[in-house]
């Protein structure tokens, strides 16, 4: 299509990155999904930084850098006043330098990022002594979520599906322990890496991970809900859920489910936290980058099969 003139309120912007997530899976069910699904025939969109080219609205400037949700295009056109979205995911300027680079927008210092802050934080409540078990813990997520809870000094143990994630994640990010998911039943696996069991369960995964947690939670441990990644790509009848949850009222746990934009007050003292371990080269993120929006679709595929270490993402230029 051609690229259209922005109106007054809208900017135009050239899309330089954009972010691949597990939740874009989601969209394409119906109803399953805190965002619209994705329609048929119409382009999707998603978490993109890029260019302003030309601006029609206050605030937007030609050449600011701009974090929006209108990805898996070259230029988004974009009402600055638009309620499509929630208000945690409105257009806004980004801040980039030497160090700081555009995509580190759709990383470290995004929701991403900010879900595995106040998910440890605000969701799971951490506190002193706590030992933590994140699954998915190789992925964007999860590997930020990792090296939080090492850095507030916590005993965190990792879990991801391959033997190479599983070095990466204790020799990389430094978790006291790590296991393959896939090495055998996940309930011994987490007995096996945490004889004594866990206070803290940061939950990507769902299905048998958080059947698990549930035996491997001490009295008054905490799960964070934050993905079910195991069910994504359900099609039959929905997966019942954790067989054994009366281990929450026996156990007295809190399991509580969240989304980063109930956070979103909290984005920019958390950008100051991370800029510092960033700075101090205490948090890796390393990015799987696909080179041109057409390899969009292969990003997606990729992380949903787990070849991703770290972010997903595609340079559209
Ligand atoms: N609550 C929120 O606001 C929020 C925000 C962002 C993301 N999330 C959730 O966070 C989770 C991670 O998302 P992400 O975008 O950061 O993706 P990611 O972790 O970078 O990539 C997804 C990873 O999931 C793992 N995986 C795929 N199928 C699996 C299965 N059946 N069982 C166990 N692991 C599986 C794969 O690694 P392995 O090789 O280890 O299998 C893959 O690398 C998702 O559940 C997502 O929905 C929630």
């Amino acid at each position: 299509v051609e690229v259209p003139d922005p109106v007054p309120g809208q900017i135009l912007v050239r899309n330089t990155w954009m972010s691949i997530d597990a939740a874009m899976r989601i969209r394409m069910s119906e109803g399953g999904s805190y965002l619209p699904p994705y329609e048929v025939g119409s382009p999707l969109d998603g978490g993109a930084v890029g260019e302003v080219v030309e601006s029609r609205a206050a605030g937007f400037a030609p050449g600011d850098a701009v974090w929006h949700m209108v990805g898996w295009r070259d230029y988004a056109l974009l009402p600055i006043d638009d309620t499509t979205f929630p208000a945690a995911y409105a257009p806004t300027t980004v801040a980039v330098d030497e160090t700081t680079l555009p995509q580190a927008y759709l990383g470290p210092l995004s929701l991403v990022g900010l879900t595995a802050y106040a998910g440890l934080l605000d969701v799971a409540q951490l506190h002193a002594g706590d030992v933590v078990w994140v699954s998915g813990a190789a992925g964007s997520v999860g590997g930020l979520a990792v090296q939080i809870a090492k850095l507030r000094g916590h005993t965190v143990i990792g879990s991801a599906g391959s033997p190479e994630k599983v070095a990466y994640v204790l020799d990389e990010l430094g978790a006291d322990a790590a296991f393959n998911y896939r090495d055998g039943d996940v309930v011994e696996l987490v007995r096996d890496a945490a004889p004594d069991g866990i206070d803290v369960y940061f939950d990507n995964v769902g299905g048998d991970h958080l059947e698990a947690a549930l035996e491997a939670l001490r009295p008054g441990g905490r799960v964070a809900l934050c993905g079910a990644i195991s069910i994504y790509n359900e099609t039959g009848e929905a997966t019942p859920g954790p067989r054994n949850l009366f281990h929450a009222v026996s156990k007295g746990l809190n399991l509580r489910g969240f989304l980063a934009g109930e956070f979103v007050g909290r984005l920019e003292e958390f950008r100051t936290v991370m800029r510092g371990w960033l700075a101090e080269g205490r948090v890796h993120y390393p990015e799987s980058i696909f080179e041109g929006l057409e390899q969009g679709p292969a990003a997606l595929m990729a992380l949903l099969r787990g070849d991703n270490v770290g972010k997903v993402l595609v340079r559209i230029a």
